[in-house]
């Protein structure tokens, strides 16, 4: 299977003061087109850091971060904005919905904005609203919709531009278990059905169950994997998981 993402050696170092923090300190790691991969670590391990520069949100220190074999890292301003916009999907804990806009609406607003025209755009997100179980919400605004419904919207918005890479932070984190299950099913559904490529951050041993691959951050490091999360229960993910973030 191809490379869809290399980092090498990523670290990113913060400033505050006199003090630094070292909050990735030599990441590397490969995913596969078609995998699902997720991170899991404590607070403060660097997840949501190493996402962000995955997701060209934000420059590393040092190191590398090959996306379809062009490094995100050294290109201009422009030209990873334009990276981000075409070839990015990203997914947040907060849905981030425009509260004004009906849910396709929604989904259609970043294409708009990036120059595509709204009747190509229109019927698209229609499928990909349909393809995340949202067909008969189409025309709801945020405030009409379940947390789980936003977070589905969110995902067809991620998926408009047809990403090489959807990248998700926590997006379970405000839902309930109910909820938070049904995302993962979707997300598990993207990857088997629709061949996409996803990386998610997550806490919750329940959810990382559904990723082939989950990868274990601490203090910034890469300190193991686990291969077999798929054949775990939850309980399993979590014992596991725990003796390697020890
Ligand atoms: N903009 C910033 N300025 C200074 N320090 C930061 C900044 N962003 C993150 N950090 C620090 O870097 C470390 C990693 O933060 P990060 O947000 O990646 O953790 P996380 O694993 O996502 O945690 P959580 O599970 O709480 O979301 C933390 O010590 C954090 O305080
Ligand atoms: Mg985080």
């Amino acid at each position: 299977m191809s490379v869809i993402l290399q980092v090498t050696d990523l670290k990113k170092t913060f400033r505050l003061g006199s003090e630094s923090i070292h909050a990735l300190d030599g990441v590397s790691m490969e995913v596969h087109a078609g995998e699902f991969v997720v991170i899991m670590g404590a607070s403060g391990s660097g997840k949501s850091t190493l996402l962000h520069l995955i997701g060209g949100l934000d420059l590393p220190t040092s190191g590398q971060i090959a996306i379809e074999g062009e490094d995100i890292a050294s290109m201009s301003d422009r030209k990873r904005t334009l990276f981000r916009r075409s070839r990015l999907g990203v997914v947040f804990q907060s849905f981030n919905l425009l509260p004004t806009l009906s849910a396709v609406e929604n989904v259609t607003l970043p294409a708009l904005i990036g120059g595509s025209r709204n009747g190509d755009m229109h019927s698209h997100a229609r499928d990909l609203l349909d393809s995340v179980d949202m067909g008969h919400r189409m025309s709801h605004r945020p405030q009409a919709l379940s947390g789980g419904e936003q977070q589905r919207v969110a995902i067809a918005r991620a998926l408009l531009n047809d990403p090489a890479l959807l990248l998700a932070d926590e997006p379970t984190g405000n839902l309930d278990s109910h909820h938070a299950e049904a995302i993962w099913t979707l997300l598990r559904g993207l990857v088997d059905k629709q061949n996409r490529t996803v990386i998610a951050v997550t806490h919750e041993p329940i959810g990382a169950r559904f990723a082939d691959r989950i990868v274990v951050l601490k203090d910034g490091k890469i300190v193991g994997a686990i291969n077999d999360s798929r054949k775990l229960d939850a309980s399993l993910v979590a014992t596991r998981y725990t003796e390697l973030a020890r």
